[in-house]
């Protein structure tokens, strides 16, 4: 009699990699076309995922805090056996946009890597271009800011920005400007032919990107900061306020005399360059401190040797292949978002500045300026 057993008889792990071999063997070519793409994609988004992630996580918890001190050397022909021998350094903080509250600990990260930056330093005149607060309960942290620097040899000057004024609902600055382009729009459309407005409506959306790109942010403004009282404060810690005037930098055993001279802010300002600057002799040497580098389409502009500026954040986010999301200046090319350039023969630097409304930012890096001038 037959014994009732099979010829060849497997366990379970003989059997596993022989059944999944059959089953590999009789996937029809279909179904791995058809499952492939499948895994290719679910790859793809979650690389996807993961990188913006990433991304997103360092232009929030990492660039905003990573501060870089940067030297810029700047000469003023104009002030030729009028700075001393060894020139004048100017330390330029910028921006600050300090909340307080609920930001009091990333600001103070951001004062004690100034500290830590600044330490030791040498230097003339310490310079503040604005956006000292972005609410004003951001007072305190740009006191202490004041205080983590040292103390410059000749004296600490500001002016104010848009947001030492004013805040804004910058939430709702996408849907403000597409309202205003769309009305734009319509106005143009009066005056297109019909083909040409089928064009315009087929690009629309691609010329509103760009429309964003080259504007300014609207933000509706939500309320006003007290200016008078962060004024007070600061003329209180020692720093002199140039709204819309000029001071007269002389001290002759030093060989120093030049005109410094600052304007009121552009956007929510009176600024008026004309009046700061009228009696600053002609020929004399001028720095001129303006929040907003669009300060540089005034019909006066060309009387002034070296313009400081920021508000623009250098971009502050900054797309690969792009360039600056948004500049938030009118006048200034976009290729001058930050750093040093000519307009005429006068010289203008835009700093990143230290601080952000909105709080990330991607290949724009926070910065306070060492700026060495010499004849
Ligand atoms: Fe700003």
């Amino acid at each position: 009699m037959t014994p009732l057993c099979y010829p060849h008889t497997m366990n379970i792990h003989e059997a596993l990699p022989h059944t999944m071999s059959a089953l590999t063997v009789q996937e029809s070519p279909l179904t791995r076309w058809r499952s492939a793409p499948l895994w290719w994609a679910g790859g793809a988004l979650l690389a996807g995922g993961v990188a913006a992630a990433s991304v997103l996580t360092y232009a929030l918890q990492i660039e905003p805090l990573d501060i870089r001190l940067e030297r810029l050397a700047v000469r003023l022909p104009a002030a030729r056996g009028r700075l001393p021998a060894r020139g004048l350094r100017i330390l330029q903080l910028s921006d600050s946009h300090f909340y307080g509250g609920k930001r009091t600990r990333r600001e103070q990260a951001k004062i004690a890597r100034v500290r830590a930056l600044t330490a030791g330093m040498e230097y003339d005149l310490l310079i503040h271009t604005g956006d000292f607060i972005h609410f004003d309960g951001g007072l305190e942290n740009v006191l202490s800011l004041l205080a983590a620097v040292p103390r410059p040899r000749l004296g600490a000057f500001g002016v104010f920005g848009n947001h030492d004024y004013t805040h804004y609902a910058m939430e709702e600055a996408l849907p403000r400007m597409w309202r205003t382009f769309q009305a734009q729009e319509r106005e143009r459309n009066q005056q297109r032919s019909a083909p040409v407005r089928l064009g315009a409506t087929a690009t629309r959306w691609l010329r509103y990107v760009r429309y964003v790109r080259n504007t300014p942010l609207d933000g509706r403004r939500t309320g006003s900061n007290d200016a008078e009282r962060l004024n007070m404060a600061l003329e209180q810690w020692g720093m002199t306020m140039l709204h819309n005037r000029a001071m007269h930098l002389y001290r002759p055993e030093l060989g120093l005399d030049i005109y410094l001279a600052g304007v009121d802010d552009v956007i929510e300002g009176r600024p008026r360059l004309g009046d700061s600057i009228r009696d600053v002799p002609a020929g004399a040497p001028l720095i001129l401190l303006s929040h907003n580098p669009d300060i540089i389409v005034s019909p006066q502009l060309s009387r002034v040797d070296l313009v400081l500026s920021g508000h623009t954040h250098g971009g502050q986010i900054k797309v690969p292949l792009w360039g600056p999301a948004h500049t938030q200046v009118e006048h200034v090319p976009r290729q001058h978002v930050s750093g040093f350039f000519r307009q005429g023969r006068t010289q203008v630097y835009i700093t990143r500045g230290l601080g952000e409304g909105i709080p990330l930012r991607f290949r724009a890096r926070p910065q306070i300026t060492l700026i060495e001038v010499s004849a």
